[in-house]
């Protein structure tokens, strides 16, 4: 099944007309603490296994989209105009065109993200997830949450789980169309969780993670093993999160991150994203965790960590890494989106 058959079955009945001059939406980045690593369809993004995140609050980006005439799509990335040619707007506009009901239709996209783009900081979840629903408040469909995520998803797998505040798990699903993998939002609440964005290197990572997922499934020898242990990892997990157990829930955040890039590492050509100073703040945390702090770390598709830990250490460890960009994920309850 191809993208634009989705499309047309989730808007069955209704209006390919703007309601509005504008849509406007905001969606929070997300960071996955049980990966979603690996896809049974890569045209729909469909992914091997479930994966759970957590939202970064105010973190993310803000999208107002248009109707604007030719040539092109005008993309503006945090007030600077994005050249057609340039990766960011090719993978936009290809998203764009599952909207482009009649010829002729441009869009003049106009987003702002508030963390570092194409880093492994989750810029391309909140992006593709504000646009969809940036296209639903254009459009004035109304759709429901679920169904902006799985319109989401189309762009890429992360933004599935983008409209929910808190912890959200995207049940990976049975139907080949899709259309029961989606993000859910999980009841619990940990308001002393604190995640620390550890920017390493905020420019642009060379590989994607597009093609680095295709390349481990391919070619990695351990790849059989991941949907083994993910899913002892997501069950382990979700009974941490319920406890709020939080050296069992660091522990099996962190395990979870090493073990994909565990797998990455086997693949051929063998993906490395950690750079020298990855290594080090590693090194930095588990130092910290055997002195008795209670810190752990994740990592994605990227040489940038985030950091687990509770308030109460808050201080502590801001002290440790001063550059720490420390988010309180359930500060914000509801997305309003506008
Ligand atoms: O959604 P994508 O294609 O950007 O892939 C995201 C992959 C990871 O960030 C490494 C894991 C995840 O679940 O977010």
């Amino acid at each position: 099944m191809d993208k634009e058959t989705v499309i047309r079955h989730i808007l069955e009945g209704y209006s390919k007309q703007p309601k509005h001059l504008s849509g406007t939406f905001f969606a929070p980045s997300n960071i996955a603490l049980c990966k979603y690593w690996g896809k049974k369809d890569a045209v729909l993004n469909l992914p091997t296994t479930s994966s759970l995140s957590i939202s970064l609050d105010q973190l993310g980006a803000r999208t107002t989209i248009r109707l604007q005439s030719g040539p092109a799509d005008c993309i503006v990335l945090n007030g600077q105009p994005i050249d057609n040619n340039a990766l960011f707007a090719r993978n936009f506009s290809q998203f764009l065109d599952l909207f482009r009901f009649s010829q002729e239709t441009y869009f003049s996209v106009k987003t702002d993200i508030n963390i570092p783009v194409g880093a492994g900081l989750a810029s391309s979840a909140c992006g593709f997830a504000a646009a969809a629903g940036a296209m639903d408040a254009l459009f004035g469909w109304q759709l429901s949450k679920e169904q902006l995520s799985i319109m989401a998803r189309l762009g890429s797998g992360s933004a599935s789980r983008s409209f929910w505040h808190g912890f959200v798990e995207w049940r990976a699903g049975d139907k080949p169309d899709g259309m029961d993998s989606h993000g859910i939002a999980l009841d619990d609440q940990w308001s002393d969780l604190r995640i620390g964005l550890l920017v390493i290197n905020a420019s642009q990572k060379s590989l994607s993670s597009r093609v680095a997922m295709q390349q481990t499934v391919c070619t990695s020898p351990f790849y059989a093993n991941w949907p083994v242990i993910h899913k002892e990892h997501l069950a382990h997990l979700k009974e941490s999160i319920k406890n709020q157990d939080f050296l069992r829930f660091g522990r099996i955040s962190e395990t979870n991150a090493l073990a994909m890039h565990a797998v990455m590492l086997a693949a051929i050509p063998p993906i490395l994203y950690s750079e020298p100073k990855t290594i080090d703040a590693m090194r930095k945390v588990w130092r910290y965790r055997e002195e008795g702090l209670a810190l752990f770390f994740t990592q994605d598709a990227g040489p940038n960590l985030k950091l687990l830990f509770l308030k109460t250490d808050a201080p502590a460890i801001m002290n440790l890494f001063p550059d720490l960009i420390v988010v309180s994920p359930f500060r914000t309850s509801e997305i309003d989106g506008r």
